[in-house]
């Protein structure tokens, strides 16, 4: 259950979306592969790095399976639904064997490095299995697999950044790109899959990271979103020099490729975010205000049953200050209910959180237990799941009435936008966004995909700012 996705970026579970081959065209390829991605934003960013790596074998794109020699799921482990469906989606694909014996499916992903060979050998869905730091072995894994051998590797490195590699972009609108600043996790939150998933915390080279922007800026791209699981903790030492670059810093870099290029970052730990970090986003106007800062809990005993390192108060501190620094910043959140032992009183202080911040847009879940966390070792999860699913819904109906308000107050302001493409529902509208990341639609006027414009907001849905060019 979830609410109001404006921002793919957060969505950890995003159906899988079949990549369009925008970048095969004029070429031809000795084979095809054809790539599922799902899961969070981290996800997408590989799978545009393993289409790199895989055309350059001469293995060329195709969003039709029934036509690919090579199906490939890009899979996420976070919670047991998204495992679930995953598993649903492997038992499906495998029908394309009966016309196609030469088939090879293979796994990439969270769900790759926790399940590890069980997929190949016990539950026998798939003939590859590949973790989120093998994606350069996937040419002789293929091949491996092509003679009928499984094949696999899900060692985690503690430097692979794929850093050279420049990702092929893939369902592209040719405005917003994702850009990894970092792979990996040290923080063990206590419910989180995701450390064991994508091992060690790495920063790739502030080198690399420019280049890529700067190329993409180059090739008519407006937006990047800068994407770490704790970006925050972004430190790169340039070998030669010994300089280190801080995200501020990284950020501050990016944003002077070109005004006119806008610079998104997610996610932040409320713990690293810094006043540099503020203060920077203040300074340059195409670094957009808008803050992803998942709090998870309103109640200090589940923080630090959560071991997220920080109480209630801290974060609202951090929230406060934001405020005093940022007064326009966007804000959005996750929050997860029913964790091990919570009490209504503990739910009562997550309502009272969410009421206090007034989140734009929040990401909600019930607790999943993951086998392996150190939740899953320490605590029982003991809340019914009937439970944690009611207060799920209470926080999404409060959610619903704050996201709602917060489009409101829109009403009646003008918004610097970035048009993204046409409306979804009406081809004479574009839809972008603003500065907060809000989505608004408006008539398109004779303006195109990829231009800057002020839009005054005459009216709202709980979604969606609807405005007019303001010329
Ligand atoms: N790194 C980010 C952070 O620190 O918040 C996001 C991590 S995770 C990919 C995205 C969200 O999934 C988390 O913020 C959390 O709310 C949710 N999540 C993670 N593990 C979960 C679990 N076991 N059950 C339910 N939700 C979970
Ligand atoms: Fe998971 Fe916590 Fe790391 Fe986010 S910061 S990925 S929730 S361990
Ligand atoms: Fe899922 Fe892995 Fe991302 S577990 S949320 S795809 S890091």
């Amino acid at each position: 259950m979830q609410e109001l996705m404006l921002d793919k970026t957060h969505d950890e579970t995003r159906q899988g979306e079949a990549f369009s081959p925008i970048e095969n065209q004029g070429k031809t390829y000795h084979k095809h592969f054809y790539i599922e991605s799902y899961g969070c934003a981290m996800n997408f960013a590989d799978s545009e790095v393993i289409a790199s790596i895989l055309q350059k074998e001469n293995i060329g794109c195709t969003n039709q399976a029934e036509k690919a020699d090579l199906i490939l799921i890009n899979t996420c482990s976070i919670r047991e639904k998204a495992e679930e469906k995953i598993r649903k989606r492997l038992t499906e694909l495998r029908q394309y064997k009966r016309s196609n014996p030469g088939l090879i499916i293979g796994i990439l992903g969270c769900m790759a490095e926790r399940l590890k060979g069980n997929l190949l050998e016990e539950e026998k869905l798939v003939d590859l299995v590949v973790g989120p730091d093998a994606y350069r072995t996937l040419p002789s894994l293929i091949e491996e697999a092509e003679t009928g051998q499984k094949a696999i590797n899900v060692l985690l490195s503690r430097d692979e950044t794929y850093a050279d590699i420049s990702p092929i972009r893939l369902n592209s609108n040719g405005i917003n790109a994702f850009v990894s600043i970092m792979r990996g996790c040290n923080n063990m939150c206590s419910f989180c899959v995701v450390p064991f998933t994508r091992g060690r915390e790495r920063s790739r080279s502030a080198v690399s990271i420019i280049a890529e922007c700067e190329a993409l800026f180059n090739e008519g791209y407006r937006e990047v979103t800068l994407l770490g699981q704790n970006v925050d903790s972004y430190h790169w030492r340039d070998e030669e020099t010994g300089t280190v670059v801080t995200f501020a810093e990284l950020m501050e870099k990016v944003a002077l490729i070109s005004p006119l290029l806008r610079v998104r970052f997610s996610t932040s730990h409320p713990k690293d975010i810094t006043d540099d970090v503020l203060f920077t986003m203040k300074k340059y106007d195409n670094i957009c205000n808008y803050i992803h800062l998942p709090v998870q809990s309103g109640s200090t005993r589940m923080l630090q049953m959560m071991n997220r390192t920080y109480s209630r108060e801290w974060y609202i501190s951090k929230v406060n200050r934001i405020k005093e620094i940022l007064p326009d910043c966007g804000i959005s959140t996750d929050m997860i209910t029913g964790f091990c032992t919570e009490t209504e009183e503990d739910h009562q202080e997550s309502m009272s959180l969410m009421e206090y911040c007034k989140y734009d847009l929040a990401y909600m879940y019930f607790y999943s237990e993951r086998p392996g966390t150190l939740a899953a070792r320490r605590f029982k999860d003991d809340v019914p799941l009937a439970i944690k699913k009611r207060r799920l819904q209470e926080m999404v109906d409060l959610h619903r009435i704050h996201s709602h308000e917060s489009m409101k107050r829109d009403v009646g302001k003008t918004f610097k936008v970035l048009i993204e493409g046409n409306s979804k529902k009406n081809e004479n509208e574009f839809h972008g966004r603003n500065d907060q990341n809000k989505v608004i639609v408006f008539p398109k006027l004779n303006y195109k995909k990829g231009d800057y414009v002020m839009v005054k907001v005459h009216d709202c849905t709980p979604g969606t700012l609807i405005g007019n060019i303001i010329e």
